[in-house]
């Protein structure tokens, strides 16, 4: 039985040979059980001056922001309200004109798909329910009227069925690209790729205004979207500091390693992350179909040592300088199918997890979705044959290569109270080597958020605060 243990995974100097800092890696091995801080185990609650949370810095996500990035379906709200002058029936279309000289064109199909009435239209769950049974590509208004005042279109069908749209919400949904461009920036903010000069203007938000205010929670979430990381400080030095955030922002998702794990320095330990061995620059469960998106670390007690920094890099921007520099490898990383596989048991649950993807993974229209990246958590196992093995390595060193040029990623080091959050399907994180006792000093607590929950989050943020603006 192949086994993804630290032991098997030894890495050789980080292959592309270029990173002292990276000594070896290891699987992923967490459990959910709540440790004590060394001096709540010794029966008091006080902490040293070292472990004392510093002051929380103000938020710095705003420089990223002097530009709009928000410009979601709420701008309209400052927009004037758009009204309809005349209607006509095409072949398989409604042309309406606007107020503003434009028009544009409605499928019948769609209209009848998306009729408003309280048939069609549950109003509390935001849902469709006219059935598909009811649709029929042959759908025909019987007659088209627009309202005096230009706020509504009303349409009596064929069969007699009566819809009524709002001009504001036909304007909203034109088959245009210039208005589909206000829905889909609401959908998702544009990324910015970064480098290492980024160490010089990491994003940073603190724990209070986070809890506190809606705009500050707004910033960072748009930081996370933008650039893909955020450092959070001021959290209280103790577990439990990422569910309180969590309330604010996603749920936490739990994994086969429980809902928050602890990262510590530990004996016999199951997974290299539970040493003070160095982390490669990596993924965390790649080897899960449904990868979290979004990773939590909550420095709770550093190490006082040299060593124990956090390292993060931006797995997209290697991957365009691969598309750029070299597009036969680029394809290589794109098509063939790696084994990412985690085998243990932590906390008492026995897993042996498999899946099968590329290290980069693109949408169909060839944007990058995610990057699958991880030393300790690729199988031995590998189902190509020995020539496009040889040419996969070929092209993952030379990513590698790219990825560990000093340009390329950045080193910063935690402090206590500090909560680094990474959007684990673009950033890479690692961890240079420590040496410490086992059951030693550094302790952080993990957990993974939903990208899902916090664009929803986002976009109600930015409706709530434009309103009230
Ligand atoms: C991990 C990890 C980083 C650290 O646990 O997945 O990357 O700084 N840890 O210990
Ligand atoms: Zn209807
Ligand atoms: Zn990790």
């Amino acid at each position: 039985m192949p086994q993804v243990s630290s032991s098997s995974l030894k890495v050789t100097a980080m292959q592309a040979g270029c990173h002292a800092l990276f000594r070896r890696g290891g699987s992923l091995m967490r459990h959910s059980a709540k440790l004590m801080l060394p001096s709540a185990r010794a029966g008091t609650t006080s902490l040293s001056a070292r472990q004392r949370a510093p002051s929380a810095t103000p938020t710095l996500c705003d420089q990223y922001f002097k530009r709009d990035v928000s410009t979601s379906v709420t701008s309209d709200l400052h927009r004037p309200q758009p009204g309809l002058v005349s209607a006509s029936q095409g072949h398989n279309t409604l042309k309406v004109w606007w107020r503003e000289e434009e028009s544009d064109e409605y499928p019948y199909v769609w209209l009848r798909d998306n009729c408003q009435c309280p048939d069609c239209f549950l109003r509390s769950a935001s849902s469709r329910l006219f059935r598909v049974s009811g649709l029929s590509l042959d759908v025909r208004p019987k007659d088209v009227q627009v309202s005096d005042d230009g706020s509504f279109l009303h349409v009596v069908w064929e069969d007699g069925h009566r819809s009524a749209y709002e001009a504001k919400w036909l304007n909203a949904r034109a088959f245009n690209p210039r208005k589909q461009s206000v829905y889909n920036s609401m959908y998702r903010l544009p990324q910015e790729l970064w480098d290492s000069d980024m160490s010089q203007r990491i994003p940073r938000a603190s724990f209070d205004e986070l809890m506190e205010d809606d705009a500050a929670l707004l910033k960072m979430l748009e930081c996370m979207e933008v650039l893909g990381f955020t450092v959070v400080s001021g959290a209280r030095l103790q577990e439990g500091e990422l569910h309180r955030l969590s309330e604010r922002v996603s749920h936490l998702v739990p994994s086969n390693y429980g809902t928050t794990f602890i990262v510590r320095d530990k004996r016999d330990a199951s997974n290299v992350a539970y040493t003070g061995q160095g982390l490669d620059l990596h993924h965390d469960l790649v080897c899960l179909h449904y990868k979290p998106c979004v990773q939590l670390f909550h420095c709770i007690s550093q190490f006082p040592g040299k060593g124990g920094d956090s390292v993060l890099a931006d797995s997209f921007r290697i991957a365009n300088q691969m598309r750029e520099l070299y597009p036969h490898k680029y394809r290589v990383l794109t098509e063939v199918d790696v084994n990412f596989r985690d085998v243990a048991v932590d906390g008492g649950l026995q897993f042996d997890i498999i899946a099968k993807r590329p290290m980069i993974s693109l949408r169909p229209n060839g944007e990058i979705k995610t990057v699958n990246m991880t030393t300790f958590g690729r199988d031995s196992y590998f189902g190509v044959s020995p020539e496009e093995a040889v040419s996969w390595y070929d092209a993952y060193l030379t990513y590698c290569d790219l990825l560990y040029r000093p340009e390329n990623h950045f080193a910063f080091k935690m402090e206590v109270g500090e909560i680094l959050i990474v959007d684990n399907l673009r950033i890479l994180h690692g961890r240079t080597s420590y040496q410490e006792a086992y059951e030693g000093e550094r302790l952080l607590e993990g957990g993974f958020w939903d990208w899902d929950m916090m664009r929803s989050r986002r976009r109600l943020l930015q409706r709530k605060l434009q309103r009230s603006s």
